[in-house]
């Protein structure tokens, strides 16, 4: 039987040194392909408004909705620590739902950990989740929930002010007991004093060479979504225009009447047609 990972594990990989791989994640055929190969950890993140749903803004996806996503991929994951992303409808909108909406994604959703983002209040949410027996990874730099405050999508903690302040957070996420921590969008060389500093392993995503380990998200990893680039993103396969391709190849067959042929098809013994007619 394979054992799945749990969030104890991907602690202990800090110790051992060994990097820890971590990717999103949204439905359940895509689940399996990511287990497949063999990541540590699989984030069903709040990415899936813009992704999965066209939606402009991560924060437009609902706790229902991340939850609905959240149980197709728990359903086809073996091997990896399944990561429900909380969404701001879950935790930020009204803190004192938190701990009930965490509950959610580890029973309905069949997750075994949650994620929350840097925000005023995430301290007291984070220790009241940890408190119910929910391992919680933080996020801090870029969070995207809160991105208007950060003056938008930009790289964070770029002077001296805003680079202690970032790793004041992690230092907290770490003391409160979060088992990982998300570095988004930070200087290498912050992220590499954060990495130093914690126990608990940061896992970067345009965060540079210093993490513990890395997250990106699946379509751009595999060059799916084309609304917009981060430059931290690196393309591993146009599947894109794998797919692209391959639908304009059955369309073309469709209309040319190459598709379906007898290969494809289901016969009826000639008796039981002619009776049609009886
Ligand atoms: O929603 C998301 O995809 C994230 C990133 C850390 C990958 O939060």
């Amino acid at each position: 039987m394979i054992k799945q990972i749990t969030a104890q594990d991907i602690r202990a990989k800090k110790r051992r040194k060994q990097k820890i791989v971590m990717l999103t994640a949204y439905d359940y055929s895509m689940a399996k392909i990511v287990d497949a190969a063999g990541v540590d950890a699989i984030l069903v993140g709040d990415s899936l408004a813009n992704v999965m749903l066209g939606l402009a803004s991560t924060n437009d996806v609902t706790t229902d909705q991340m939850i609905y996503h959240s149980k197709a991929v728990a359903r086809a994951v073996e091997h990896a620590l399944v990561i429900g992303d909380m969404p701001f409808d879950a935790y930020q909108k009204r803190p004192q739902d938190a701990v009930k909406n965490a509950k959610r994604f580890i029973k309905e959703g069949g997750c075994q950990a949650v994620k929350i983002e840097w925000f005023e209040g995430c301290i007291a949410v984070a220790k009241k989740i940890i408190a119910s027996g929910i391992p919680v990874m933080g996020h801090v730099g870029l969070t995207p929930q809160t991105a208007a405050a950060l003056g938008g999508f930009k790289v964070q903690g770029k002077d001296a002010q805003s680079a202690k302040k970032i790793i004041t957070q992690a230092v907290a996420f770490q003391k409160c007991g979060c088992f990982a921590i998300v570095l988004e969008c930070i200087p290498d060389r912050i992220a590499g004093e954060i990495t130093k500093t914690l126990k608990v392993p940061t896992i970067g995503i345009g965060a540079g060479v210093h993490c513990d380990g890395q997250v990106l998200v699946i379509h751009d990893i595999l060059g799916l979504f084309d609304r917009f680039r981060p430059k931290f993103v690196k393309t591993y396969a146009n599947v894109r225009a794998v797919m692209q391709k391959a639908i304009a190849a059955y369309a073309q067959d469709v209309r040319a009447k190459k598709f379906p042929t007898r290969k494809q098809s289901f016969t009826i013994k000639p008796e039981e047609f002619s009776k049609l007619k009886d």
